[in-house]
Order: structure tokens, then sequence, then C-alpha cells
């Protein structure tokens, strides 16, 4: 079953076409892999999904819903998070601080709501703070930075920063998950525990989309592949398949196959 769709979905930036056309579908349970070469259009199209902008022309589906024009925080509730390509989180805030103050009140129960329990059904996630508090502290765990609870969180070390930004998208409780590098900058054992993460996050029920520079990450970790050069998507499918597709191999060595 699909969750997430997108029909013809096109983002000019004023002479240029950054994201053309691209019709795809997210099946739920799945965890997507985007990839292309710099500049193809990958965080652009998490963007407009995100809710960041909106598209030029096309739209977006998201459980049968129309909500192409809809804004990032209206996304966050109905089940849609991301993290970014460079880290945002609120480096003079403590680490749990960062993670509470990016729960949402959502209205519907994702994969999450089991975990979660009965507590943000009644009220808003800040009436009994000390329920929050719990949540926050399990994310932190979950994702293994419990340790780092009070500490600023300009004062993590940076693998675990991004770990940080996961937690607060996963405060959002959310059914799709946008992922934009999460393993860039990172060695390969803190490529490996990433990697770790998501597939947990995966296995709770939460759909993923994640673009991906490392393909030994992104072959470990996709059901299936979309690739995107200059904003077309020229490839879709098994990893396997895609990773040996000539239009893709042609796509990476920057159109000169023999070289
Ligand atoms: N806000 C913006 N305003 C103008 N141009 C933009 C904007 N965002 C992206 N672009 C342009 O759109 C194209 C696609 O950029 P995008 O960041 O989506 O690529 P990407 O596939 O994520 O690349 P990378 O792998 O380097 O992160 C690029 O030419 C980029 O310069
Ligand atoms: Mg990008």
């Amino acid at each position: 079953m699909d969750i997430l769709r997108t029909d013809k979905l096109s983002k000019w930036f004023g002479g240029l076409c950054a994201v053309k056309e691209v019709s795809f579908s997210l099946v739920k349970g799945e965890i997507m892999g985007l990839i292309g070469p710099n500049g193809a259009g990958k965080t652009t199209l998490i963007n407009l999904i995100s809710g960041v902008f909106p598209p030029t022309n096309g739209n977006i589906l998201y459980q049968g819903k129309n909500i192409t024009r809809l804004k990032t925080h209206s996304l966050n509730k109905m089940g849609i998070a991301r993290t970014f390509q460079i880290v945002r989180i609120f480096k003079t805030l403590t680490v749990i601080e960062n993670v509470l103050t990016a729960m949402v009140n959502r209205k519907t129960y994702g994969p999450w709501s089991l975990a979660w329990g009965s507590l943000f059904k009644r009220s808003g996630a800040f009436t009994d703070n000390k329920d929050a508090c719990v949540k926050a502290e399990e994310l932190l765990d979950f994702v293994g930075i419990g340790e780092y609870r009070d500490e600023l969180a300009e004062n993590m070390p940076y693998a675990f920063s991004k770990r940080l930004e996961i937690a607060r998208a996963l405060a959002t409780r959310p059914e799709v998950l946008l992922l934009d590098e999460p393993s860039s900058g990172l060695n390969p054992k803190e490529q490996n525990d990433q990697v770790e993460i998501i597939k947990k996050i995966n296995q709770q029920g939460t759909t993923i989309m994640i673009i991906e520079h490392v393909m030994k990450v992104i072959m470990e970790i996709s059901h299936r592949l979309i690739v995107l050069h200059y904003g077309e998507k020229i490839a879709e499918g098994e990893p396997e398949k895609v990773y040996s597709d000539p239009k893709v191999i042609e796509a990476y060595l920057g159109g000169d196959a023999d070289a």
C-alpha cells in the first residue's frame, strides 16, 4: 500500500529546473534510497515533500490526502518528519531540551503510538512535563546518546549530533521519515551505527526515504532505489538492478562511460 505519492512534481528556481516531473510512490514500511550526483535535486525533492517550499507544478498525496501546499508544521502533525543535510539542532540547549522542543501533539497515531502508549492522547505534549521527559529520555536511549542528556548540544561529538537530529525527528512520531544524508561526515564505524539505528526505526513500522552518497550504506539499507539526474528520475527499482543500470553508471561518470 502506498503511504505517499508524488505526481509529476516539478520545482523551478528562476530558470533552473531542480526537480522535473518526478512521480514515485513510497510503499508503507519500506526504506527507499534516493541517490544521484551532486545537484541532482535530491534535497529539493525532500524539501518539497516536507513543506519547506511548494512545488511549481505537480501534487503530493499522503495517505490519500492532497498535501501539496501544506507547511512543515502541519506535515509534522500529520506524521511526516525529516532531518537535514547540514545538522540543525539548537546548540545552546541541552540534548534533552532539543528533543522536548521537537515534540508535537499528533492527532493521529502512527507506529510510534504503540511504543509511546497513550501519553499524548489526552492533551498536549507538555501538559505533563515529566511524562514528556521520560519519553524524550527513551528516544535519546533509542539512538544511543542517553548519557549526553544534560550536555549542551554544541558539546556533542559530530556523529552524536546527527543522532540527536534523528531523535528530534522521532519526537514527532513520524509515519514517514525523510533523511538527508544521515551518514555524511561519519567514519565507517559511525556509519554502521547509523545504519543500525535507521533499520531499528524502520522495524518499528516507520516508512523511510533516505538520501545518501555513501554507497555501502544505501545498498545495505534500501529496499528500493530512485535515481535523480538533473532533476529527472532516471531509474527506480531493486538496488542491485539500479546500481548496474547503464543510465545510472553514465550519470555518475558524468556522461562519459568510456572514460
Ligand atoms: N533554494 C534554492 N534556490 C535556488 N537554487 C536552488 C535552491 N535549492 C537548490 N537549488 C539548486 O537546485 C539544484 C538541485 O539542488 P539540490 O540541493 O536539491 O541537489 P542535491 O541532489 O541535494 O545535491 P547534493 O548531493 O550536493 O546535496 C542545484 O542546482 C541547486 O543549486
Ligand atoms: Mg542535497
